[in-house]
Order: structure tokens, then C-alpha cells, then sequence
């Protein structure tokens, strides 16, 4: 498959494209020369359409829209702060006390205070694999032993090997539903994870995804009861809000002061108006239920459809999923680009596998017609572009914080890689 984005070339291929499927579809052709008709129509200015961040393109909830807009003329000062409604929402909402709980700029600020907290050259980290890599990259700052154990092939985490996994476990970490794959690890498992890990081990649940899960069960219960577990949760996913950077740790008192190098605040100062969104969005008795309904549609009819066209995918309870491309999702990926569809990455391990975000009905159509054409042979019109950099993020002599899209090498810290 050659990339030519001359407009000679590619009005020239679009035209026979278009004339061979004509043919086949008066001729009552195949079906897939019907699916690169359709996938032909949408090529002439494709926007860009990001599936590969296991985010929202619709965005924060309307009620969230209308808290920023009232929050923002009120921010001149640095007073008075709406953290204390958030916290009692959450804990009215999720049945921890108020004092458990801990606000961050996303869930990638607390995942890292974790690992920082109670893993180092004498406390392992503990994870599945594959899982979101993020505390892997964390552990080479603290100096602990990572151990990362193969998840089952239900592609849920295996508890027993992983409590059995080293003797000084300093955090056991369970991603449910688990990043890339989607799939859940069930309450008894969580539960057995609690009552087997070594002594001292602190059990951190990255529930970033938990809320478009049917079965999935949060473990705040777990931490309300005293139990060593930190629950961590984020708003980047169901609720939209990724850019405006919102997310929370559950924990008692003691692991929040471990987290936060023994003070009482929060390693993180969160805007007004993104706490208002918060809020609201949380006060929203319809926004879960909704968004959860749409993805879990979109979610089912894609792996459906891939599944039907021989590709295995994972087991997903998530906005995302793994599916086996059959051949190295590197290229699959920069392919599928070329239509504006950017989809995830591969792991280590699943290099043939691609990382799919589920979006809207209309994203998961351009999904399956850049899918069809890509299977084809053809590439769209986008001009691929090798490597993007998180720019923002840059200081002179700093390491570039490189973004998972078209990642081809391995990043040594990437702290802030959403996902
Ligand atoms: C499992 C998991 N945890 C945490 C994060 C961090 O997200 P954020 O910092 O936006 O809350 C991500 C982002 O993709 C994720 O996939």
C-alpha cells in the first residue's frame, strides 16, 4: 500500500474506486464494493475524528456549560472555593465520608501521587498486563520493582497470581474496567485481591471507566470500611470533561496525607468553573444513564460488525476495546488516518491489536467505512502525520512528552499521557 496524496492520483483513484464499485453494485456485486462507495462519499474533507483517547467528543454536559459560564465572571479572586460542594455531592452520592475524599486535575495527578506514596525499592508495584501503563512509568521514579502479571484470557486481572506475585508488594494496582481491553475484574475478585495481598500492600481501583460498566462494582465501599484500598475516579471519560481536568482520589485520611507529602490539601489546584461543572454534572440525573446507553449501543454493534468480519475483540464493558487487525496496528492505525479516523495504539504484547474508542453513531460509521476501505487497500486523503508532540507541555531541556498517537518507541516518563 503506497501513501501518494497528489490530487491527480487521488481524484484519479476515487474515480475508479467509485466506477469499479458502480459496476459491482449494478452487476448486484458484493456487498463490500457497496461499503467502499459509502466510505468514498465522506473523503473529500474528512474531519478528523479522535478515537484513540478513549474520550468524548460531545463534551461536558449542557448543565456543566451553563455552571462554567456562571462560575467564570466570578473567578477574579482566589475566593470562595466550591470544593467543599463537590466533596459532600460525592460523598452524599457515593457513601464515603467527606473527609475520604480529595480533588485533583484529573486522575492522572493522584495516579501518580499512589505510586510515588507507597511503592519504592522496598514495595513493589504490582499490575496486570496489559493495563494503563501510566504507574509502570511512575515506578521508575520511585525505584520499586515492577511485576506485571498476564491478565486472564477473559481478559480480566488475575488476583491470584498477582497477590501471589512478590511478598512485599507495596501497591497492587486494578484498572476496572481495565484500559485497553475494557473488560472488568468482578467484585469477588476485588475482594479477594483485599483479603490476599501481602501485609502493607495498598490496593489502588482506577475506576476511570467504571460508570459505562454494567457489572463492574465500585470498590468505595471497600475504602469506607477501612479497608487499605484508594479508589480513583475521573471526569475525562463519561462525563466529557478531559480538557478542563477534574478527578478525585477516595482514601482514608492517612493514605490522602501519605499522598499528598503529608499535608491535609490536595497536590492540585482545580478551577472554579471546572468544580461548577463538576457539580452540575453530577446533579444531572440523566447524564449517566444516557451516555452509558449510547456507548454501550455503539460499543456492541462495532465489536458486532468486526466480529462478524473475523476480527477477535476483547471483552469490553468500557468506551474502548482491543481489536486483532491481523496484521501490525502501527500501520493499521496511520491507514486509518488517512480517512481523519484516529484510532489507539497497540500494547506490548498485542502489536496486531488496536486500542478502539467508542464514539457517536455517526464517528462509529466513519469508523467502519475507513475500516472497509483501509481492508481494501485504500488510503483517504488526510496526509499522515508521523508523530505528534505534546507541544504544551515542552520546557527547555525537559523530556518531550510524546502523545500515544503514532508512538513508536518507548517514552521513559510520560506522566501526563491521557491515554
Ligand atoms: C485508566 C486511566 N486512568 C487514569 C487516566 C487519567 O486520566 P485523567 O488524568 O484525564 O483523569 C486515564 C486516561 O486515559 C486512564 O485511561
Amino acid at each position: 500500500m503506497t501513501h501518494d496524496f497528489s490530487r491527480r492520483k487521488f481524484l484519479r483513484n476515487s474515480l475508479i474506486a467509485a466506477g469499479a464499485a458502480g459496476a459491482a453494485v449494478q452487476a448486484g456485486g458484493p456487498a463490500f464494493a457497496k461499503e467502499v462507495v459509502k466510505a468514498k462519499a465522506t473523503e473529500t474533507t474528512p474531519k478528523i475524528i479522535n478515537l484513540g483517547a478513549n474520550t468524548l467528543s460531545i463534551g461536558p454536559a449542557a448543565p456543566a456549560l451553563t455552571a462554567i459560564a456562571a462560575y467564570a465572571p466570578i473567578s477574579g479572586g482566589y475566593e470562595p472555593t466550591n470544593t467543599h460542594e463537590i466533596v459532600e455531592t460525592l460523598s452524599s452520592q457515593l457513601g464515603a465520608p467527606a473527609d475520604h475524599f480529595m480533588m485533583y486535575p484529573g486522575s492522572g495527578t493522584p495516579l501518580d501521587l499512589v505510586v510515588m506514596a507507597f511503592t519504592g525499592p522496598k514495595g513493589s508495584l504490582v499490575t496486570a498486563d496489559p493495563t494503563y501503563e501510566q504507574a509502570w512509568r511512575t515506578s521508575q521514579r520511585s525505584g520499586a520493582k515492577l511485576i506485571k502479571v498476564p491478565q486472564r484470557k477473559d481478559y480480566s486481572h488475575d488476583v491470584e497470581a498477582m497477590c501471589a506475585a512478590d511478598t512485599s508488594t507495596g501497591m497492587m494496582y486494578i484498572c476496572n474496567p481495565n484500559n485497553p481491553t475494557g473488560a472488568i475484574t468482578m467484585r469477588k475478585d476485588i475482594e479477594y485481591a483485599v483479603k490476599n495481598m501481602p501485609k502493607g500492600c495498598t490496593l489502588v481501583v482506577d475506576e476511570a471507566y467504571i460508570h459505562f460498566s454494567d457489572n463492574a462494582t465500585s470498590a468505595i465501599d471497600l475504602v469506607a470500611a477501612g479497608e487499605n484500598v484508594v479508589v480513583l475516579r475521573t471526569f475525562s471519560k463519561l462525563y466529557g470533561m478531559a480538557g478542563l481536568r477534574l478527578g478525585f482520589a477516595v482514601a482514608s485520611p492517612a493514605n490522602l496525607a501519605k499522598m499528598n507529602g503529608g499535608s491535609g490539601r490536595s497536590q492540585g489546584i482545580i478551577a472554579a468553573t471546572t468544580i461548577g461543572a463538576g457539580v452540575a454534572s453530577l446533579k444531572d440525573p440523566q447524564l449517566i444513564a444516557t451516555r452509558k446507553a449510547m456507548i454501550k449501543k455503539q460499543r456492541t454493534e462495532t465489536i458486532a460488525w468486526l466480529e462478524k468480519k473475523g476480527h477477535a475483540c476483547s471483552k469490553s464493558e468500557a468506551n474502548h476495546f482491543m481489536v486483532d487487525v491481523k496484521r501490525p496496528g502501527k500501520d493499521f492505525q496511520k491507514d486509518m488516518a488517512t480517512w481523519g479516523v484516529n484510532v489507539g495504539r497497540t500494547w506490548v504484547g498485542y502489536e496486531n491489536w488496536s486500542r478502539v474508542s467508542v464514539g457517536t453513531e455517526a464517528e462509529m460509521t466513519r469508523f467502519r467505512d475507513a475500516f472497509v476501505a483501509v481492508a481494501a487497500g485504500k488510503l483517504g486523503p488526510v496526509e499522515p502525520m508521523e508523530r505528534r508532540r505534546r507541544a504544551s507541555l515542552e520546557t527547555r531541556g525537559a523530556t518531550l512528552q510524546h502523545a500515544s498517537f503514532f508512538q513508536d518507541e518507548q517514552v521513559d516518563l510520560m506522566p501526563l499521557s491521557h491515554c
